[in-house]
């Protein structure tokens, strides 16, 4: 939100106080002195007026797990282990997960409470990748890349996906590069050719790589840098 309509939805401001405060440079956010209306405010901003905290803000909090098979992607699920079981951090309720796996995929998972981070790395506009690993039980032809280059036709969602990368790794492994994440989308694009991802494996999204010293099911909070990145 902007911080001019931010001080002024505060009970104890007008629209014309607020320019007045913006003007006389009495007003910070996070600590620097704001004077431009159209400044941002978040949750996690701390905003003060004459050196009073009038938000404290919030901790942005940003974890990088390595999903073991056989757990939900849910922040919560009746039967099964969910990703949020693996955290030992406290208010979980308030986190979500920025790009959902199947049950038995496995790979870079990313949590967090910042909405806007999140919806960076997962929107299909801001067309960043998310690269797979990928192992089907039949020979991968040498069609497929073409295909899914040119965009596969999705009729439940009535839509073509966008150009997507295959590398081959071998007979039956490829990386696979994709922007958007529609449902079970990898495993539906193979299944155009009729065949099956026996394991799937996230390695990335955008500038963010899965971290290899952790092994399934741990975590660890993302530096300053990888947060930037995004
Ligand atoms: N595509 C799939 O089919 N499954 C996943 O878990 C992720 C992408």
């Amino acid at each position: 939100m902007r911080v001019d309509r931010f001080l002024s939805n505060l009970p104890r401001f007008n629209r014309r106080q607020v320019r007045l405060l913006l003007v006389e440079r009495r007003v910070s956010v996070e600590g620097v002195t704001v004077s431009d209306p159209h400044h941002e405010v978040r949750e996690f901003s701390q905003v003060c007026v004459d050196g009073e905290v009038l938000q404290a803000g919030k901790p942005a909090r940003y974890f990088m797990l390595h999903k073991p098979q056989g757990c939900v992607s849910a922040t919560a699920d009746p039967q099964h282990p969910t990703v949020l079981d693996l955290l030992n951090e406290p208010d979980k309720g308030t986190l979500h997960i920025a790009g959902r796996l199947d049950y038995n995929t496995t790979g870079l998972m990313l949590i967090t409470n910042d909405g806007q981070w999140s919806r960076r790395l997962t929107q299909p506009t801001t067309k960043l990748p998310k690269v797979y690993r990928v192992e089907t039980a039949q020979e991968i032809g040498p069609e497929y890349a073409v295909t899914f280059k040119a965009g596969l036709y999705f009729a439940f969602e009535d839509l073509t996906t966008q150009p997507a990368e295959l590398e081959l790794l071998g007979p039956t492994t490829a990386r696979l590069s994709i922007i958007e994440g529609r449902y079970h989308q990898v495993k539906r694009m193979f299944g155009h050719f009729n065949n099956k991802v026996i394991a799937l494996h996230r390695e990335r999204m955008g500038p963010l790589q899965l971290d290899p010293s952790l092994a399934p099911g741990d975590y660890r909070a993302l530096t300053d840098d990888e947060i930037r990145q995004v």
